[in-house]
């Protein structure tokens, strides 16, 4: 099929439900993997299964975060809600609106409130519209399939009227390098509006980072399929060939910039053909791929950060354990 008449009907076509443009993805990946040091977005990390391995993820004996994040809006849902008085609940990076539903239930509010989840992932949005018309029916949801860079427009903004509640659980803030997540603060205040309010999920720097690195390498593997799956989306998206089972998963702790990295290693030389674009890409022995960075903070830099963008921690709620906060946030100094 010719180049252009072969990007036209693959633009367009889906595959597994998700309904983004193929060819997205694949720039992006040929941008990554033809870097020094190779790179794919853990943005789409969250295929359907993508999406059933989080869920797993989520309830690992090493994934403290995912406890800790609940055991807060459990206990400080009221607070959280009383604090917000919100009419509106706008979820980025909703994934399946667990914590938003448990911060709902912990409050007792579903009524009068519009619930707007926003996500790239069609698998991940179709779980959260299920579990909120089992769970919550009297909430009403608008979902938003879109990309943290195009959603402005999808998203009503807000008036100088509109009260509205800005979450993004799961320390997903945390997965953008930090001048994405710069800039992304000063979308996160625009969204919020001036009577707006953020609620978002911090993981807090750990004493000792074999505890944050066994959170990514966990003992029954979950993690590592999570990971090694970014390899099959592009497979089953762009007619790769990447021999999923020559790659091992891996994890680092980066002190110097404080986050946590996943990456992927080649086992031995290989070269993998992407069909979609006609190229194809070589693997020495050894060679890694980053795929997902996630930033561990400290309240002070977590503050300083929140100040670029004009906004100010209120509340610094945290677990028990002090492991994970959710900063309630409004803008001015
Ligand atoms: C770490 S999960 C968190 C899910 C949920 N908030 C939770 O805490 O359980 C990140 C979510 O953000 C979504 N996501 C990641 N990158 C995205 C992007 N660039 N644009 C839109 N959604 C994105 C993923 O599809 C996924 O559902």
């Amino acid at each position: 099929m010719a180049a252009s008449s072969r990007a036209e009907a693959a633009s367009h076509s889906s595959h597994d439900g998700e309904s983004y443009d193929r060819y997205e993805l694949a720039y992006d990946v040929l941008d990554g993997l033809t870097r020094p040091f190779k790179e794919l977005s853990s943005r789409f990390l969250y295929d359907k299964r993508g999406a059933e391995l989080f869920d797993r993820i989520l309830g690992l004996p090493e994934y403290y975060q995912g406890r800790a994040e609940m055991e807060i809006l459990r206990q400080q849902g009221t607070l959280i809600m009383s604090f917000a008085e919100p009419d509106e609940l706008v979820d980025v990076g909703a994934g399946s609106g667990v914590k938003t539903k448990t911060l709902l239930e912990a409050a007792g509010r579903t009524s009068g409130l519009r619930y707007f989840p926003v996500d790239k992932s069609l698998a991940m949005l179709r779980q959260c519209i299920q579990q909120m018309e089992r769970d919550l029916p009297d909430l009403a949801v608008a979902p938003v399939q879109a990309d943290f860079d195009s959603f402005d427009g999808s998203v009503p903004a807000p008036t100088r009227e509109t009260k509205r509640l800005v979450t993004m659980f799961g320390g997903t803030l945390g997965n953008l390098l930090p001048g994405s997540r710069l800039r992304f603060w000063r979308k996160l205040a625009a969204l919020a509006g001036p009577r707006g309010t953020l609620l978002l999920g911090v993981d807090l720097l750990n004493e000792d980072p074999q505890v944050t690195e066994a959170a990514y390498d966990d003992a029954a593997g979950v993690t590592s399929a999570f990971n090694k799956n970014l390899l099959q989306v592009i497979n089953d998206r762009l007619e790769a060939d990447f021999d999923v089972a020559a790659f091992d998963h891996l994890v680092i702790f980066d002190d110097a910039n404080g986050w946590i990295e996943m990456r992927l290693r080649a086992r031995h030389r290989c070269r993998v053909q992407i069909g979609l674009l006609d190229r194809s890409v070589q693997f020495e022995p050894g060679e890694e791929i980053r795929t997902e960075v996630s930033a561990k903070y400290s309240q002070q830099d977590f503050e300083r950060e929140a100040s670029w963008a004009g906004m100010q921690v209120r509340k610094w709620l945290t677990d028990s354990a002090s492991q994970f906060a959710l900063p309630l946030l409004t803008a001015g100094r």
